[in-house]
């Protein structure tokens, strides 16, 4: 099966970005957001994306002109019902993605792929809130998706070989690189990385180095682009919140018990870059 037309669902950082990704290579694109202005925002970020790449010769002018003419907003949700591969990317919640993907496979047509974004909750609690469980999978992109080459294809118990085949062509045709994993918290990368990340937040805490230390420490003792503080507000202190907490539910392993500071903070509203404060200040 050829994916062409995709829908996003979520105009957070990363729905955004896979929209993005997905309109350049030449896929039509549905941006799907509660709110209408929320999507044509989306649009706007996308304008405005495309043309800092055209100002930097990245990008043609021709091919601004005709990733946009691509890309289509909506607050519908019926507006999906025509696509190939529908592609959830709202809040890390269970609850709210089960509801979601029941509702996408009574509006959406029969043969569509529906997938998720999810960073680590079981892709066989949203397949299993859908009649088309063969047809449910996890497609998991990084963030910032247009920069990250990863895309990890995630299997849960219920997928078709054809489904998986599919997506994974699909990541390709993005320009991406795909793996294949089982459908457990974390996947590959999320279920390495978190526990060092909140590690991190637990030297900051225990007193054992600053803040500045501990990123300068990794970015310059493993060459790592960024220090283990500031992807965690890249990523957003919420989502790493609730990746942590649903790779412990799954575990029970005490690297991956969220540390009180980074609970605390979000509480607080320090969600990282996208609120504007975190473990760094981006309000200036
Ligand atoms: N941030 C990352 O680095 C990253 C990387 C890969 C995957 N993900 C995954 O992508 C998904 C989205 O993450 P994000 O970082 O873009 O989050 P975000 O906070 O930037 O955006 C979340 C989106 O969900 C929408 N939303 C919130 N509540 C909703 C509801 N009840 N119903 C429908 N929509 C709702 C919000 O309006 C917003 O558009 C999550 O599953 C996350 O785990 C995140």
């Amino acid at each position: 099966m050829a994916i062409k037309r995709i829908g996003v669902l979520g105009s957070g950082i990363m729905g955004s970005g896979i929209a993005e990704v997905a309109a350049k290579t030449g896929h039509e694109v549905i941006l799907r957001s509660r709110k209408l202005d929320t999507a044509q925002a989306m649009v706007s970020g996308l304008e405005k994306s495309l043309a800092k790449q055209v100002d930097k010769g990245k990008l043609s002018d021709e091919d601004r002109t005709a990733t946009l003419a691509r890309v289509q907003a909506t607050d519908d949700l019926d507006a999906l019902s025509g696509c190939d591969l529908v592609i959830e990317s709202v809040v890390e919640d269970l609850d709210v993605k089960r509801a979601l993907f029941a509702e996408l496979d009574r509006g959406v047509q029969a043969d569509a792929i529906l997938a998720t974004n999810t960073s680590t909750l079981p892709v066989i609690e949203m397949a299993m809130a859908t009649e088309r469980p063969q047809q449910v999978v996890g497609v998991h992109f990084f963030n910032p998706a247009p920069m990250m080459s990863l895309v990890e294809i995630v299997r849960p118990l219920t997928a078709s070989d054809e489904t998986v085949t599919a997506v994974t062509e699909f990541a390709a045709a993005c320009g991406k690189d795909p793996v294949e994993v089982k459908d457990r918290a974390g996947f590959i990368v999320n279920a390495l990385l978190f526990p060092y990340l909140n590690n991190a937040v637990r030297m900051l805490e225990a007193g054992t180095a600053s803040r500045d230390d501990i990123d300068t420490a990794m970015k310059g003792g493993c060459n790592f682009p960024m220090g283990p503080l500031a992807l965690l507000d890249l990523v957003g202190l919420d989502t790493s919140l609730a990746i942590l907490d649903a790779l412990h539910t799954e575990f029970k392993d005490p690297n991956y018990a969220a540390m009180p500071l980074l609970r605390r903070m979000v509480s607080a509203g320090h969600l990282g870059r996208k609120s504007g404060q975190g473990f760094f200040d981006y309000r200036r």
